[in-house]
């Protein structure tokens, strides 16, 4: 009998990925105590290893059973203790080299089995070093930190997924701040749907918002193709091309042309521009130009020109007030009306969308609505991923929900084009990668073709990141709590998972079968962990684990609530006429002042 502490039994039986191993009938202790720490043998999720010869090979604990799972209707020696694990292989370490993922040797009957011990353990996850962040602690000892490759969990991409309220925004913020405290070359921006992430960062992040006064976010509409704008526009289905279509695109060309060599980050080639080239234009003004045609009337039906218009009043497109003329007689006599109808449908449609205040972040973005506006796109760009604070967030809390689509595929196509262009500049692309955070990726990132007021716009950006940007330099993470209804193409591409607790089973299927197939079994324990407690699996960390995720503080403004206290006063006779909400509902600006 082996009398060594960490001594577990034999293998007993071998398949490719499973071994299965009898405990001992005379272990020296079932629960030991090595280096002053209590071991529990056979539970579910915990290694064990097989020396073999020079290789250590590492196994992950999937079942525990009093009866052997590969012997068929064998008697065995009822409750004399024995027990039986099955063992799912995940990777070697060779004398004193670093641990691998993955198996070359299997290990053959009667090879001798151990417990991993946190010595062990150390070794595997490696100390803090460059290239390497700690996203936790391992679940069974608050002194062994768990390490994550940034490499592959940035380029690799990868999820955060678990219920609501399980730890997600908590474990997103950690991440974040770990890499910002230790890599000054980092840059990261995060999509952030409800405005919870800038109190986690205080003053260290570079926050854009909606009719911010200081930095207001703006998705210029003219960043869109012809197919993205006369959709918002005018509600133009893709590949439709009706007379009025065809003058849009033309215009829209005319305008775009017009522009291009004066542009504030340089002229464009001419014979390069289309409807769909991301250069500024004056909606206003084309606006306002299909209007006057529209309405004009003249004084000679023959010749519709200029000098015989029988205007009243010029407009102004900067206000969008339209150009008055004295109204068509109906009788056949002056003044005639226009001849140019191809655009009635459009007109009204346009300008109710540009004169909606809602929409004013996208159709009359300050200092970027036009080529001669402040500023042009690589000044968007060094905002957004060039500022000092190296972490941007994209506070979409106040953007209309039917505009979240497309805003999130508008950013990140832009941000997509910017690093596949750049890719071999010394500050963009592969020279400074970049980070794509998306919260909530579930409501814009949907699995099924179309859903409410998601037409794909984001999905296709954010897929075209997760299935090249490791090349030019652009990785994403998701946080969600619905895997199961993620885009899939996403779904195969996220290199690591970091899963809390999800109950939901669909959800836990999804992770089951998009995570690393010798996993189920730490898979299985997901309804069953702690808030706060994930398991780690993939390509970033070296061996999957449970992991405790670290707490930070400040934290995201998604603590819940404190239920028990509130409903605990006496509310009755309080003064609140509750203007302040309305007012905020009405401007979009949260009240901030919390009342005693
Ligand atoms: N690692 C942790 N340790 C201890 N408590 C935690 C941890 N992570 C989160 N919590 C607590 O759990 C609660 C919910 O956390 P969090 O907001 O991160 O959840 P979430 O998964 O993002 O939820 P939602 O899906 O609603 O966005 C918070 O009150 C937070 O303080
Ligand atoms: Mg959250």
């Amino acid at each position: 009998m082996n009398s060594d502490i960490t001594y577990l039994g034999r293998v007993i039986n071998v398949n490719s990925g499973s071994v299965e191993v009898e405990i001992c009938k005379e272990i020296p202790s079932a629960a030991p105590i090595i280096n002053g720490r209590l071991y529990k043998i056979g539970q579910i999720g915990t290694f064990v290893k097989f020396p073999v010869g020079n290789l250590t090979l590492f196994g992950l604990v999937s079942s525990v059973s009093n009866t052997p799972a590969s012997i068929e209707n064998v008697e065995y020696e009822p409750n004399y203790g024995s027990r039986f694990l099955q063992v799912q292989l995940i990777g070697e370490k060779l004398g004193n080299d670093s641990f691998e993922k993955g198996i070359g040797t299997f290990p053959t009957i009667n090879d001798e089995v151990h417990l991993v011990t946190e010595d062990d353990l150390r070794q595997i996850y490696g100390v803090k070093s460059n290239g390497f962040i700690e996203v936790g602690k391992h679940a069974s000892s608050e002194n062994l930190p768990v390490f994550l490759s940034l490499h592959n969990l940035v380029l690799r991409h990868s999820a955060i997924l678990g219920s609501t309220g399980s730890g997600k925004s908590n474990a997103t913020a950690n991440i974040i701040k770990r890499i910002l405290e230790d890599n000054t070359g980092s840059r990261i921006v995060l999509v952030d749907t409800h405005g919870e992430y800038p109190s986690a960062f205080d003053k260290k992040a570079k926050v854009f918002k909606i009719n911010d006064p200081e930095s207001p976010l703006c998705v210029p509409y003219w960043m869109m193709s012809f197919d993205e704008l006369s959709f918002f526009l005018v509600g133009r289905t893709e590949g439709q091309e009706k007379p009025e279509d065809k003058q849009l695109r033309e215009k829209i060309l005319e305008l775009k042309k017009a522009n291009c060599t004066i542009l504030k980050a340089g002229a464009v080639n001419e014979d390069y521009v289309t409807a769909d080239s991301p250069i500024p234009f004056d909606i206003k003004k084309m606006w306002y130009d299909f209007d006057r045609e529209l309405n004009a009337t003249y004084n000679h039906n023959s010749e519709h020109t200029t000098a015989n218009e029988c205007l009243e009043e010029e407009g102004d497109p900067a206000t969008l007030r339209p150009a008055k003329f004295t109204p068509y007689s109906s009788n056949n006599t002056a003044p005639f009306r226009s001849k140019k109808q191809t655009m009635y449908p459009y007109v009204g449609k346009i300008y109710s969308r540009i004169k909606d205040s809602r929409y004013s972040f996208m159709f009359n973005p300050p200092d970027y609505s036009d080529a001669t506006s402040k500023h042009d796109l690589d000044e968007l760009l060094r905002n957004w991923i060039g500022n000092e604070e190296r972490l941007t967030i994209l506070d979409l809390s106040g953007i209309p929900f039917e505009l979240i689509d497309i805003s999130v595929g508008l950013i990140s196509r832009f941000l997509y084009d910017s690093m596949y262009w750049g890719r071999f500049d010394e500050y963009t692309g592969r020279g400074r990668p970049l980070l794509m955070v998306y919260e909530e990726a579930h409501s814009y990132l949907p699995r099924s073709e179309r859903t409410l007021n998601v037409y794909g716009y984001a999905r296709k950006a954010v897929e075209k990141i997760f299935k090249e940007g490791r090349k030019f330099g652009i990785g994403a993470m998701v946080v969600t709590q619905r895997p199961s209804e993620i885009s899939e193409t996403i779904l195969a591409q996220i290199g690591t998972f970091i899963a809390l607790r999800l109950t939901n089973s669909g959800d836990k299927n999804t992770v089951q079968s998009s995570a690393p197939n010798n996993m189920n079994s730490l898979i299985e324990l997901l309804p069953s962990l702690r808030i706060g407690e994930a398991i780690v699996v993939g390509e970033a960390i070296n061996i999957p684990s449970r992991v405790r995720i670290n707490l930070v503080d400040p934290r995201p403004s998604s603590n819940d609530p404190d239920l028990s206290t509130a409903w605990h006063k006496t509310f009755i006779g309080h003064k609140d006429d509750y203007k302040s909400v309305v007012l905020s509902i009405r401007e979009q600006k949260i009240v901030t002042k919390t009342k005693k």
